[in-house]
């Protein structure tokens, strides 16, 4: 990787972010690998990337001004860490708004359970707080990446729609577009803004460009900053350039921010404020997340239930000892099972997930019942969402990705 030649972008924003890579860890938006199978060390990776942890001061502060728990990845270190979140709950408090921006880059037709995480959060966060949301499909992203054609990841790009769509945003405060459909007007200018403050020597020491890389992939960045901005969106903010952002998405997103945080300023809008969650691991082990381009490693939305059972029991990383009577003595390892690790994301009920970390751990219960348990929760999880999914129609569709003005009042 280049070395960065041009500080002046690492500002606040993590000091070491031209080095994706470390310790042994890798986290960049292409590649994730831990180097254990417990997975990616996440204190360290706060501390490379220069964001704060999510503290019980914050979880508290979330409580007060929602009235409810936070939401389950909130209190298990799911989400682990944010930018400037503060800065938005303060708003909160003085009775302001924001605005939600997240995105998918569709280079499958089905998306994983992994895909799911970030938009579950940030449902949770669009009804909690009443805001509205934008997402950026990146078929552009997908396109310049991937050996894909044009026309296929824009097709994508509206079957993955259908999904986001099901996991049940409000349609009269959320705005969903393509890139390859969207691009233009102020969205452009704004694009323009940040290509003209971000060198070619600062994108290759954030992304590991170098002199081979294709020039679309150079000022992508761009592409994916701006919807943090409010002016991007004038039939959604009209005149308003600084409303403020935050952006839930896993921490393999956060160098798109760190860029455009460090960019912002310097433009006259506000950085965007984020959420980072951890990786929703393969079925093989924490060492890597779940990913679409290997298709064992996965358990896909469209998958049958009686997929999901075979791939869980066939492939899922067990942390049980290799007999009967060594795991009734010894019990299982909680921090490499995957099984368990998945029951952390999607068990809603708190006390019954910690009787199970007890009794796997005492070697009372067994992998396969571990798994049965698991293998319940996902099979009706996704049955739920393909119910959900299936009633979205080509014209719901259109009405989400249609450029309109949103239902919200910008202060109360
Ligand atoms: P994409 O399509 O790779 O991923 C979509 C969202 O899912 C997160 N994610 C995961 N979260 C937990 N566990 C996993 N195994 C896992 N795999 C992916 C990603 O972090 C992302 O939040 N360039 C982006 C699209 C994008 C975007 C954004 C994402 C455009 N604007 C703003 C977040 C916020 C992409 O290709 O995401």
């Amino acid at each position: 990787m280049e070395n960065n030649s041009e500080k002046q972008i690492n500002g606040e924003e993590g000091t070491e972010q031209q080095e994706q890579k470390t310790a042994e860890d890798i986290v960049d938006p292409w590649n994730v690998q831990a180097s254990s199978n417990k997975g990616i060390d996440y204190d360290k990776l706060i501390d490379r990337f220069g964001s704060s942890r999510i503290d019980d001061t914050l979880l508290e502060r979330f409580e007060k001004l929602t009235g409810q728990k936070p939401h389950h990845f909130l209190r298990r270190g799911i989400f682990f860490s944010h930018r400037d979140m503060h800065r938005i709950l303060n708003l909160i408090e003085a009775g302001k708004k924001f605005f939600l921006y997240t995105g998918r880059g569709p280079s499958s037709e089905a998306m994983h359970l992994g895909h799911l995480i970030p938009f579950l959060l940030t449902k949770w966060l669009q009804d909690a707080f009443d805001v509205p949301l934008i997402i950026q499909l990146t078929d552009d992203e997908k396109y310049l990446w991937k050996d894909l054609k044009l026309e296929q990841c824009n097709k994508l790009a509206y079957e993955n729609v259908k999904d986001i769509i099901a996991v049940g945003f409000d349609m009269n405060k959320t705005f969903i577009f393509s890139d390859i459909d969207f691009l233009g007007g102020e969205f452009y200018k704004n694009i323009l803004r940040v290509q003209k403050h971000v060198t070619f020597n600062q994108v290759k020491g954030i992304f590991g460009f170098d002199e081979s890389s294709n020039i679309g992939k150079i000022m992508f960045p761009a592409i994916q900053a701006v919807p943090s901005f409010s002016s991007s969106f004038p039939f959604i903010f009209g005149e308003k350039k600084d409303i403020p952002c935050l952006i839930p998405c896993a921490i393999d997103q956060d160098p798109y921010f760190r860029m455009t945080r460090d960019v912002a300023p310097r433009i006259g809008f506000q950085k965007p404020a984020l959420i980072h969650s951890t990786f929703f691991p393969a079925l093989q082990g924490a060492s890597s997340k779940m990913s679409s381009s290997d298709e064992n490693s996965s358990i896909f939305l469209t998958d049958t239930a009686n997929q999901i059972k075979k791939k869980i029991n066939k492939y899922a990383f067990s942390g049980g000892k290799d007999t009967l009577e060594e795991h009734r003595e010894l019990g299982g390892d909680c921090e490499i099972d995957v099984s368990y690790m998945y029951l952390k994301f999607f068990m809603e009920d708190d006390s019954r997930l910690e009787e199970i970390r007890q009794q796997y751990s005492s070697g009372k219960m067994l992998t396969g019942e571990l798994k049965a348990e698991l293998i319940k929760i996902l099979q009706k999880l996704i049955a739920e969402h393909q119910e959900r999914r299936k009633v979205v129609t080509d014209d719901t569709v259109k009405q989400y990705m249609t450029p309109r003005a949103l239902n919200f009042t910008i202060q109360k």
